[in-house]
């Protein structure tokens, strides 16, 4: 078995999946209350709390498996990028676990587990498909041709698409995070919505930018004041223009890279607008679309193992006293 740690940023996450990558227990924690009264996360606190969270979560998965410690083949958990006192809670917590066990740690680049799980198998991948990110720290396309190395060729310019739902929701007063809420919000709205911005300007092509559209938002909504009533046209006026801007910047890359599959992955893959309009493009375009299953579009410690899983069956891991296990926070 595997035992899998997910600690980048405010969710403490423990998976054990067997080595065909069946899933036997997976638990996360949420921080998001700890820091909603804050607007976003605060990193002491996250750290805090995930070294808090991961003993008795690893517990948990022990005792409820009736497995334990000897029954581990690896443990995997995300080094990077995100947070280095998260990522280092858990590092701590794992090298420690594993000193008298001496098992073998698999470092796992949280953005490749994004998208590793958007496909049942690493095989699925075709040569040449694209794979896009879309979360709170990333709005990013890569060509997979050398996977799973990553090869970049769009990103956003300033904040992420996550990013700018959250701070979508933050002008309609809603909680962070703010996508789910303003998904919500927005089923309820059936009509036309406002096109913020017609022509967002990016140096590259394919690359976004979303600081333009939070501006705009910022904007409707003081002139909007604040009528109830509008709050449903507003959330689905913000949701359409994050989503018709990716949509935009994706078709263009297809257009131009023609690959035969595109994966997605990412807090923002969970989006049901967002997913249709994947299809749709895709279909169009005669791509094969893979997007991660919904509860596994944020971040969870399935991935960091599945990913952990293929790592390991590549001969790559750390093994005592595990020098090369540390931060990549960028
Ligand atoms: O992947 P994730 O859990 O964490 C990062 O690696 O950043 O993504 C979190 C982001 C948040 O910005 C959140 O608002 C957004 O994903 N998100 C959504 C939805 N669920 C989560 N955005 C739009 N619609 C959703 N349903
Ligand atoms: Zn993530």
């Amino acid at each position: 078995m595997i035992l899998a740690l997910e600690t980048s940023c405010d969710d403490t996450s423990v998976a054990l999946v067997d080595m065909t990558g069946a899933i036997l227990f997976h638990r996360s924690l949420s921080q998001i209350s700890l820091h909603a009264p804050f607007g976003g996360v605060v990193p002491e606190l996250a750290s805090r709390t995930h070294a808090l969270h991961l003993p008795q979560l690893v517990a948990d998965a022990f005792k409820e498996t009736g497995r334990g410690l000897s029954d581990l083949t690896a443990v995997a958990l995300t080094i990077g990028p995100g947070l280095s006192g998260g990522l280092l809670s858990a590092i701590a917590y794992l090298k420690g676990l594993c000193f008298f066990s001496r098992l073998p740690i698999i470092p796992v680049h949280h953005v490749r587990a994004h998208l590793r799980v958007a496909v049942g198998s690493v095989e699925e991948i075709p040569h040449g498909a694209l794979g896009l990110v879309v979360s709170g720290g990333h709005s990013h396309l890569y060509g997979l041709s050398a996977w799973p190395k990553l090869e970049l060729l769009a990103r956003t310019v300033d904040d992420a698409a996550g990013e700018a739902f959250d701070k979508g929701a933050k002008a309609l007063g809603l909680p962070y995070p703010g996508g789910p809420e303003i998904e919500r919000l927005a089923s309820l709205y059936e009509g036309e919505v406002n096109r913020l911005v017609k022509n967002i300007q990016t140096p590259l092509p394919f690359d976004m930018s979303f600081s333009g559209l939070k501006t705009a938002f910022v904007s409707l909504v003081s002139r909007e004041g604040k009528d109830p009533s509008r709050r449903p046209y507003l959330a689905a006026t913000c949701q359409e223009a994050i989503i018709s801007h990716i949509v935009d910047r994706l078709g263009k890359a297809l257009r131009h890279y023609r690959p035969p599959a595109l994966l997605v992955g990412g807090g923002v893959a969970a989006n049901g607008a967002f997913r249709k309009a994947l299809e749709s493009l895709c279909g169009e375009m005669g791509v094969s679309l893979f997007v991660a299953p919904r509860p596994l579009c944020g971040d969870n410690a399935v991935m960091v193992a599945l990913m952990g899983l293929e790592i390991f069956r590549s001969g790559q891991f750390s093994s005592f006293p595990y020098d090369e296990i540390a931060p990549r926070p960028r």
